[in-house]
């Protein structure tokens, strides 16, 4: 597994952070079809969606909807980009901004991360790449037949969390665990 650690100044736009766009620019490289389910301006991705329709992605909609849509479509994607609201606030910040009314549970980033990584699943190809960003490293996790394969730590300086950014490759069947393939 690759690990670094880069110093570089936060920016609300995550992939504007430069350590942070030369990861995900390195791994859209490789890929032809590549799918940003919270992209807000970057339009990077091959299918791109924002909740907000004041972005520039394609869609705006509900992440996990926009998922499973492009799932029934068809759509099978060898690269995920997986950027949420990093908090609970973040959340707020990001319907309240839209004019949606948020409640405790709209606000539980455990449970959009969980609900939208489910939406990820069906999407996938074999061999699949999903780069993940936030507070924690939890990823998509051994349990949906992942392994970590880089992890890029960005250090924005005293009283700023870093950001964890993730590439996790989805193992072929065989070598996924079999008691917690989903
Ligand atoms: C961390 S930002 C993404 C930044 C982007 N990757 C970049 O580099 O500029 C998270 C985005 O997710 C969007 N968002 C929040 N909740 C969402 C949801 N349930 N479905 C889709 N998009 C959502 C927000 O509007 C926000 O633009």
């Amino acid at each position: 597994m690759k690990f670094s650690r880069h110093w570089a100044m936060p920016n609300r736009d995550t992939f504007s952070v430069p350590p942070i766009g030369d990861f995900v620019r390195g791994y859209l490289a490789g890929s032809k079809v590549s799918v940003d389910p919270f992209a807000r301006d970057k339009r990077w991705a091959t299918h791109t969606n924002d909740l907000n329709p004041d972005t520039a992605a394609e869609h705006h909609m509900d992440a996990e909807a926009f998922c499973l849509m492009l799932a029934a479509q068809g759509v099978r994607a060898d690269c995920v980009l997986f950027d949420p609201p990093y908090s609970p606030r973040q959340i707020s910040e990001c319907y309240k901004a839209i004019g949606l009314e948020v409640g405790m549970k709209e606000t539980q980033n455990a449970a959009l991360y969980a609900r939208v990584r489910t939406a990820i699943m069906p999407l996938l190809s074999d061999g699949a790449t999903v780069l993940s960003f936030g507070w924690n490293s939890a990823g998509m996790g051994v349990g949906r037949g992942f392994e970590l394969v880089e992890i890029l730590l960005c250090c924005h300086g005293a009283g700023h969390n870093d950001t964890i950014c993730l590439a996790e490759h989805r193992l072929p069947p065989a070598k996924r665990e079999p008691t917690l393939d989903l």
